[in-house]
């Protein structure tokens, strides 16, 4: 094994094997389609590595889950794309990111990225008052794993956590903007209007429900851990030398454990094009 060279992520964990090749694909992996959000920016800053995705359909939602069963899934998740010889998984889940990933620490034969610190990192550069909004399902909420994080970096940040359960179902049925998100923004997001000045959106899908939230919270800066965590990819391979520079069309594999037609209808409004037909597997 060799050493790997970043050592300040507090959710990137596992050094990357010698015999590992730039030309393996990244492996993501979600309970479900959320996680797409981070594929599009996987792909976008990474435009010639083929990528593994893996939905968890059959077993979704993880955010009300118990940290124990979130802990199985997500280490079934991650043998699987081991299985796809992967060069490195990221977790695109905040659920999973938040509860398992220490768990994770060392027990795999590639590294695993979690999308917690950088969405962190980025909120902590951004914010002049220090006082920084976390939104997420109750489950990424009852860890506390942001708040911890944003404290162990500052200690003077002030953390205002906001579970908000109904966002997942409403961007699963294509919901983004109109009456029913506004009520449900209202809802969850009244107790941090004029309190902070950076909100961290801490789940796959809010990605999607942002110009609602902006709109809401004008002027506040909204952290898009995908985006964030896709440079850190980037990142990591390049300082790892195996960054796939090769320009060509790249390989894109999707798997999950339930409803690949559903998968597939949704996918195309998540990434505005049609993705190739997911297979179904069991893990
Ligand atoms: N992917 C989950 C997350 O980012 C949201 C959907 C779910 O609850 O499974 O926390």
């Amino acid at each position: 094994m060799i050493a790997v060279i970043i050592k300040d992520y507090s959710d990137f964990f596992g050094s990357f094997p010698k015999f590992m090749s730039n030309k393996n694909p990244i492996g993501i992996f979600d309970s479900g389609l959320g996680g797409l959000t981070v594929f599009r920016e996987i792909e976008r800053a990474l435009p010639y590595e083929d990528i593994v995705y893996f939905g968890d359909t059959a077993r979704l939602p993880y955010g009300s889950k118990s940290k124990d069963t979130i802990m199985r899934f997500s280490t079934e998740n991650i043998l699987f794309l081991l299985k796809k010889k992967v060069k490195l998984v990221v977790v695109a889940c905040n659920t999973s990111s938040s509860f398992a990933l220490d768990y994770f620490k060392n027990i795999f034969t590639v590294p695993v990225l979690g999308v917690i610190k950088a969405g962190v990192d980025k909120a902590l550069k951004l914010s002049k008052t220090q006082r920084i909004g976390v939104i997420a399902t109750k489950s990424t909420i009852a860890s506390a794993r942001y708040k911890k994080e944003l404290l162990d970096c500052d200690k003077n940040v002030i953390v205002y956590s906001k579970a908000c359960p109904l966002f997942v179902p409403l961007v699963e049925e294509g919901v983004f903007t109109g009456k029913i998100v506004d009520g449900a923004v209202n809802m969850y997001l009244k107790s941090l209007k004029g309190k902070v000045d950076t909100l961290i959106l801490g789940c796959t899908h809010y990605p999607l429900l942002k110009t609602a939230i902006s709109g809401y919270l004008k002027g506040v800066y909204l952290i898009d851990s995908a985006k964030e965590v896709s440079l850190r990819v980037r990142m990591i391979l390049e300082e790892n030398n195996l960054l796939n520079n090769t320009k060509r069309k790249p390989k894109k594999e999707f798997y999950v454990t339930d409803k690949p037609r559903e998968f597939m209808k949704s996918a195309k409004i998540f990434l505005k094009k049609e993705i190739s037909r997911p297979k179904v597997v069991n893990v």
